[in-house]
């Protein structure tokens, strides 16, 4: 006797390229999920009637890429509190009847660096470069481990003061322009721009970059290149691509839909071998 799948997947425009269903197909079967997980290329006028049908079809949990996230965040019925302070939802989940938004961007990319990567961001001086809906995700999770002081450096210098002062509750906070970043070594730098989408390295000061300094690129693969290989060039101590925040933040989705945590080390290194 067959019995249906319980129904996943991702929505975005465009979608095609997205691992995530590898990354949850691998999931599944490290942990004996009987689920499946499809791609949905939804364009934005008709994101909010097919979420819609997905789950009135009986779909258990979505996630969500660009350039819906904001939308899903005023889809859901209710917000996580970390989703609530990004203004944007990855991970759609129908519980008891309601839409849940939440966003595992943040944790995935905490998750990458501390548990993964080894990093250390409590007292330590932090630069986040780009003031967009990517650095608005990443925010609260990151000043929870309670840096010294998180400088957020933006080509429109007025974005990343209202963020830094939109988040100032959480720690401390500092919105600058690229030429007022202060010519001294960072411990860790996270590039949160599209900049690298078209080969462009957003033009911070090198000095920022010292031999300590960890470089980490929310992108992956050919996006996150040029400013990889920048930061090298710079002689920081490692500088690395987001592979490791995408899969931890598809295990946060995961765990939320299905109560279960599945190991990374395995997709990760899967992801890798498949990236050549
Ligand atoms: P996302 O959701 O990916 O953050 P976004 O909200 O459009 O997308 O934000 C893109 C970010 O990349 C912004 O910080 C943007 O700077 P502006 O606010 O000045 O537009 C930044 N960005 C994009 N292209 C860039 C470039 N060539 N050089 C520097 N910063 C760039």
């Amino acid at each position: 006797m067959s019995s249906a799948l319980d129904r996943y997947g991702v929505v975005g425009h465009p979608v095609s390229h997205s691992l995530s269903p590898f990354i949850h197909a691998m999931f599944a079967r490290e942990t004996g999920q009987a689920m499946s997980y499809r791609p949905f290329d939804v364009r934005p006028e008709d994101f909010e009637t097919r979420v819609r049908e997905f789950f009135a079809d009986g779909g258990l949990g979505l996630n969500v890429t660009l350039p819906h996230k904001v939308a899903a965040a005023e889809l859901a019925d209710e917000l996580t509190e970390r989703a609530a302070h990004a203004a944007s939802v990855n991970t759609l989940a129908f519980e008891d009847g309601r839409l849940l938004g939440d966003n595992t961007d943040g944790a995935g990319l905490v998750r990458d660096l501390c548990d993964n990567l080894g990093v250390v961001i409590t007292n330590r001086r932090m630069l986040i470069i780009g003031a967009g809906g990517a650095t608005r995700g990443i925010l609260a999770p990151l000043l929870g481990l309670e840096p010294t002081a998180v400088v957020i450096a933006n080509r429109t210098p007025e974005r990343a003061a209202a963020l830094a002062a939109a988040f100032a509750d959480l720690g401390v906070t500092q919105g600058a322009g690229f030429e007022d970043i202060a010519p001294e070594p960072f411990d860790v730098i996270v590039n949160a721009t599209s900049a690298s989408l078209s080969g462009d390295i957003p033009p911070i000061p090198a000095e920022a970059i010292g031999p300590d300094s960890v470089c980490y690129d929310l992108a992956y693969g050919r996006a996150a290149s040029a400013f990889v290989q920048w930061a090298t060039r710079l002689g920081c101590a490692r500088a690395e691509q987001g592979l490791g925040m995408l899969v931890e933040q598809a295990a946060e989705s995961f765990r939320l839909w299905r109560g279960v945590r599945p190991a990374t080390a395995q997709v990760l290194a899967a992801l890798r071998e498949r990236a050549g």
